[in-house]
């Protein structure tokens, strides 16, 4: 008999994720103006449609990103040396490849742990990865960053890798307390690999959040079809459009939904009628962009200096290497 080194450990804070999400919409469509929180866009269908994202001619996060770790993933898993590598919104995976192969030559990594809070593509990933590493055993980890981080279990010396620069996705707030529970997970000789976007041309940034062939509209609007499915709501897809805004002043692109009529939608499972007027914006998603100053202030501030600093050739992407100060 052969055994499958998978293991899937299951958390959400003590509390199911429909109750996490009824709690979500009710508090996001009181406010004014509306807003969903981010996390219920990665259902099966959402965390398919974000892979095609990355393959978008206009989405250059992760060729970017791509080209740094082809050229600097040896350099940190030599200097790092891991033992386990844990990514947190590692979805599927698919360029900390370069990162486990790298660690695996130079010896010493044994353990893979994704942290996600959408199981579809972690266990696909995780199949994946066995196959192609054998001997690698591959600790998934179901959750939400908000609540369940602590829950990771430390599996040896450890890189901590947050790639595709979903830290852009969090508020200031959010992010500082992100950085504090990443921190915790830190002992002397572990590390953090962090992929950043960098601020750039605002018409570049707004093509990669608003492709021609419509990719990210329909990301977006998978939001309103997860809420339609698990709250019994019905949302009109077709009565909403993706905007994708920068605003210089935060650098930070806006994703929202606009409304284009005047319409009520009835939301049994929260038990919420809700009036949406032609024109107004419901925020999805912001994605901040970032300095290098900018980065060393908040890693110094959650208790970590900067160890290597590595970017693509035209600097649009950076991937930073941290230790616990
Ligand atoms: N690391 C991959 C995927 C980035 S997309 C890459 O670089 O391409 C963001 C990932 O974070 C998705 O896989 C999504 O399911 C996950 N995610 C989003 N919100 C989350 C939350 N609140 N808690 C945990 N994971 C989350
Ligand atoms: N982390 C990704 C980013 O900020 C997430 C993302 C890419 C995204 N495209 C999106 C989120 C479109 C919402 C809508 O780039």
């Amino acid at each position: 008999m052969t055994v499958t080194p998978i293991t899937v450990q299951v958390h959400s804070s003590g509390r199911s994720s429909r109750v996490v999400l009824v709690e979500d919409v009710r508090r996001g469509l009181s406010k004014r103006p509306k807003e969903l929180p981010p996390r219920w866009f990665y259902d099966e269908r959402g965390s398919q449609l974000f892979e095609e994202i990355t393959r978008l001619p206009e989405y250059y996060l992760t060729r970017a990103e791509t080209e740094i770790l082809a050229r600097c993933a040896r350099d940190i898993a030599c200097r790092m040396q891991p033992e386990a590598i844990v990514e947190l919104g590692a979805g599927s995976s698919t360029k900390t490849r370069m990162l486990i192969d790298a660690a695996r030559q130079s010896g010493m990594l044994s353990r893979f742990v994704p942290f996600d809070v959408s199981p579809e593509i972690v266990e696909r990933s995780a199949r994946e990865l066995v196959a192609e590493f054998p001997g690698l055993g591959v600790h998934a980890v179901i959750g939400d960053f908000a609540g369940d981080l602590q829950q990771i279990p430390r599996l040896g010396r450890q890189l901590v890798v947050f790639l595709g620069s979903t830290i852009g996705n969090f508020d200031d707030q959010e992010r500082a307390a992100f950085l504090a529970a990443v921190r915790s997970l830190l002992a002397p000789g572990d590390g953090f690999l962090l992929g950043v976007d960098l601020v750039k041309d605002p018409a570049e940034l707004i093509a990669a959040y608003d492709d021609a062939a419509g990719v990210t509209a329909g990301f977006n609007r998978n939001m309103l079809a997860v809420i339609n499915r698990e709250l019994s709501a019905d949302f009109d897809l077709g009565a909403f459009e993706h905007v994708a805004l920068y605003d210089p002043e935060l650098h930070r692109i806006e994703m929202h939904l606009r409304s284009t009529r005047d319409q009520w939608v009835t939301i049994p499972g929260v038990g919420m009628r809700v009036l949406f007027q032609q024109g107004e914006l419901m925020r999805t998603e912001i994605s901040a962009k970032f300095t290098r100053p900018m980065v060393e202030a908040f890693l110094h501030d959650a208790g970590m200096g900067l160890a290597a600093w590595y970017t693509d050739p035209e600097e649009r992407f950076a991937l930073v290497s941290a230790v616990p100060a």
